[in-house]
């Protein structure tokens, strides 16, 4: 049997250096709060439950979070006063006083640890048999880090930078701060710890003594870049780089071609199939979901929608909570925006905007529309210009297009409206009643052709600027 695994995610820096009214933690990389991160890899360790040390901003930080895990396994703790890590680790013990087993413990500004990462320390823990496992890095400039300091190869205690003699400095084996924990150990250790360091802080790398002096502290070493933090919006952009790089990296093993990598967002979470091409500068964002072989243009941003197998959407579109069926054709230019539903087959061009909308097989509005609260069949035909009015100052109100319909450019459909299957309506139309069932239906001014008008006109101002120059003459010579 494995043993039951918790996990303790601190949240609660203030994050200065950010000069930012947001907690550090809330700050977003590629559409996910900071510390929406190792609270995922925690979750996908099968941590039960996951607690989240919040202090600085404790209300906006506990909402954002419980906002991003809906059904997690999550529970809170408040440390009010930032003393120290080993104090932010102590304020969650009342959260897990019922729990027994082994505790992860993970920095909420540190969002690239990856799960391989966190499985092999579970497995060295487990291995070595100690109450205590860590993770460590080796930095390029240890400067400010932990140190790890070993005695005949095993791991006897961590210094603290700042209070750390020139030669323990020399040692670039430094702490990341990623540690399992048996909580039989823990909470007892930390109760013991004391602030008579440098920084006058509860360090919570006091527990690696305490833990060596029981038993062995097993280690496992990861590369520097997973475990690097974030203190400034500069390292948020370098963090966020790397996400990028590396999410992308994964797409494209996986069978999908970018363009530019370095230019494509792709969100964790997002599913594409093979064979699917994204051109530059495409950000695929939310829980979107994308299917096999289709191809998205340069400059389209794609959020929490669905693209089946098949289908092309051309530059610059842009789809919000849209659903679109195989072998759509959509774009250059055209906006699906939320409730967007697109059957097999079907084309929007340029300039459409749809909301709402349902749009059955094969169906087409390739130029210049407004398609909002539509219901519209299949085959049917929507040219030009066309427009649903379908708000009237208070309510919304429904379209519902036929089968087989064809509505002429520059169209108003003034909802309520329903035309029938196969039904016509002609250019130019005002439609404010139903239109029956392969009928046609018409309203316009009928057209008046003045033969000879423009001749007319022509000598009317021929005229008037003889005698407007005749006058000016008079003007100059008096
Ligand atoms: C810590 C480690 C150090 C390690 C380094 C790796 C200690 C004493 N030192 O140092 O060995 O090399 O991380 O990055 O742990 N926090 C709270 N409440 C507090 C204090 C901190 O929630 O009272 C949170 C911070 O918001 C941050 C994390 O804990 O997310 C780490 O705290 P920080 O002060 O940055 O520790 P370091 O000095 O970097
Ligand atoms: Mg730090």
């Amino acid at each position: 049997m494995t043993a039951s695994l918790a996990a303790v995610v601190l949240c609660a820096g203030k994050g200065t250096r950010m000069k930012s009214e947001k907690a550090k933690v809330l700050h977003p990389i590629l559409g996910k709060p900071l510390c929406a991160y190792p609270l995922m890899r925690a979750l996908e360790l099968g941590a039960s439950p996951v607690v989240s040390v919040v202090g600085h901003q404790a209300e906006e930080v506990e909402r954002s979070i419980r906002a991003h895990f809906p059904t997690a396994p999550l529970r809170f703790a408040l440390q009010k006063e930032q003393r120290g890590t080993a104090d932010a680790v102590r304020s969650a013990e009342s959260a897990l006083k019922d729990f027994n087993g082994r505790v992860l413990i993970l920095y909420g500004d540190v969002p690239l640890v990856r799960s391989e990462t966190l499985a092999a320390l579970a497995a060295a823990h487990e291995k070595g048999g100690g109450v205590l496992s860590l993770v460590s890095t080796v930095p390029a400039d240890p400067t400010g880090y932990g140190r790890v300091i070993r005695e005949m190869g095993k791991v006897v205690r961590i210094v603290e930078h700042k209070d750390a003699t020139p030669e323990q400095r020399q040692v670039r084996e430094c702490n990341a701060g990623i540690y399992l924990v048996e909580s039989s150990f823990l909470w007892k250790a930390l109760a013991n710890i004391r602030s008579s360091n440098a920084q006058g802080e509860f360090y919570l790398t006091d527990l690696v003594e305490m833990a060596a002096a029981q038993g062995p502290v097993a280690s496992i070493e990861a590369e520097f870049g997973e475990t690097a933090g974030v203190n400034d919006r500069v390292e948020l952009a370098a963090r966020a780089k790397e996400l990028q790089s590396r999410i992308n990296t994964w797409h494209m093993r996986n069978g999908v071609t970018l363009a530019d990598p370095a230019t494509t967002y792709i969100e964790e979470g997002v599913a594409i199939g093979s064979d699917t091409e994204l051109g530059p500068m495409v950000t695929l964002s939310g829980a979107t979901v994308v299917g096999r072989n289709v191809s998205i243009g340069q400059g389209c941003v794609v959020h929490a929608s669905s693209v089946a197998d098949g289908t092309t959407v051309k530059p610059y579109t842009v789809l919000e909570e849209a659903r679109v069926g195989e072998r759509c054709i959509l774009g250059p230019f055209s906006r699906l925006r939320p409730g967007t539903d697109l059957a097999e087959e079907v084309h929007l061009g340029n300039f459409v905007e749809t909301k709402k909308a349902r749009l059955g097989r094969g169906s087409k509005a390739n130029h210049l529309a407004y398609l909002g609260d539509a219901k519209i069949g299949s085959k049917v035909n929507v040219g030009a210009g066309t427009i649903t009015c379908n708000y009237d100052g208070v309510n919304k109100h429904v379209t519902e297009l036929g089968d087989g319909v064809f509505i002429g450019s520059d169209t108003q459909l003034v909802a309520p409206v329903k035309v029938g299957d196969g039904a016509y309506v002609g250019a130019g139309t005002t439609v404010t009643k139903d239109v029956p069932s392969g009928s046609l239906a018409v309203s316009r001014t009928p057209q008046v052709n003045l033969e000879g008008w423009v001749e007319r006109k022509k000598a009317r101002m021929a005229k008037s600027s003889e005698t407007g120059s005749s006058k000016s003459d008079k003007a100059s010579a008096g």
